[in-house]
């Protein structure tokens, strides 16, 4: 049985080309595919942990605008309740224009979050029942800074364990990071924050001393294909993500995120989490897209079991 989580942050449409290589600044190439979806690093992480079976409070924000409706199809879709989405009839809804090199797998990102960067003090009152009532909650840096850490601040004062990925990297205050139950950066933002680069289990671990030194109870940093790294403060581990023939690894660290959210919220620890998560993640990897590309419990288990 699941305990309730929240995931607050954002939502924008995805609009994702396929290219041969990725432009030079002032050149122009002709892609080879395009697909427009649901995407936000937060909607993303509701997605793949409601799909992962977690029973998910999805906060977000969009506009009254047509790309709006791509959020409330996606959540009707896959049966995620609609009742803490926001509207902004002012603002557009976020876009994200993404360029994924068809080669290599990498890709380029500018994202316009639109109404998900304008939610107010209004909007947290409405669900600040459903965050101080949740087992955990999870936040990124997508959405307006002033909102994360009210809802952060609210949620440690209530008792509720508070994971910060930390992307895409922005500075934040001590006050934000102080007293989160986990971090969860990539290894690009791991050395943003801390100034440490991360390339092994020793720079893990230094990185992740600055993290409890700030007074993070946990530490994670997702590391692309080599896998992830664990923290608490009495062990640490690399753990290797599962082989698998990536096409698309945009969402990678949202669907860790996701799945890692759900094995904690069924009472998984940090290493069987990081375990669900990773296959979660091996999973969305082989599938174009972010949001379309979260795979069902179902499959989850099936790919744990073969790959036992
Ligand atoms: P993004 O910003 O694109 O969402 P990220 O940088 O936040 O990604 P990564 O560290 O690239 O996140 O990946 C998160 C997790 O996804 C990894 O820890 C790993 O488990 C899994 N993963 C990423 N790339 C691959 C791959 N090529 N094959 C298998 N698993 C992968
Ligand atoms: O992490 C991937 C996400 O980052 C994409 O869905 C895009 O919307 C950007 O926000």
């Amino acid at each position: 049985m699941s305990q309730k989580v929240t995931v607050f942050g954002s939502f924008v449409v995805d609009l994702m080309a396929r290219t041969p290589h990725l432009p030079a600044p002032a050149e122009t190439v002709k892609g080879s595919f395009f697909k427009q979806g649901a995407g936000g690093k937060g909607f993303n992480q509701g997605i793949a942990a409601h799909k992962a079976g977690g029973n998910v409070v999805m906060i977000t924000k969009i506009g009254t605008d047509s790309m709006g409706k791509v959020a409330t199809d996606a959540m009707d879709e896959v049966g995620l309740p609609k009742d803490y989405l926001f509207y902004n009839e002012d603002v557009a809804t976020g876009i994200a224009l993404i360029l994924v090199d068809e080669n290599t797998s990498q890709n380029e990102i500018v994202i316009v979050p639109g109404a998900c960067s304008t939610i107010t003090d209004e909007d947290i009152a409405k669900v600040a029942d459903e965050i101080k009532s949740s087992a955990y909650l999870l936040v990124q840096l997508e959405v307006n800074q002033d909102a994360n850490e009210k809802v952060v601040k609210m949620a440690k004062e209530a008792g509720v364990r508070v994971i910060i990925n930390t992307a895409p990297y922005q500075p934040m205050t001590d006050e934000f990071l102080n007293g989160a139950y986990l971090v969860t950066p990539n290894e690009v933002e791991a050395e943003e924050v801390t100034g440490i680069a991360v390339n092994d289990l020793e720079s893990a671990d230094k990185a992740a001393k600055v993290f409890f030194d700030k007074g993070v109870e946990n530490v994670l940093i997702t590391l692309g294909s080599r896998g992830v790294y664990v923290a608490t403060k009495e062990r640490s581990e690399i753990i290797p993500c599962f082989k698998v023939k990536a096409i698309d690894t945009t969402g990678a660290g949202d669907a860790f995120n996701g799945g890692f959210l759900t094995a904690l919220s069924e009472g998984k620890d940090l290493w069987e989490a990081a375990r669900f998560a990773q296959a979660l993640a091996a999973l969305s990897v082989q599938r174009m897209g972010t949001t379309p590309a979260m795979p069902t419990r179902e499959e989850i288990d099936a790919f744990l079991a073969e790959r036992a």
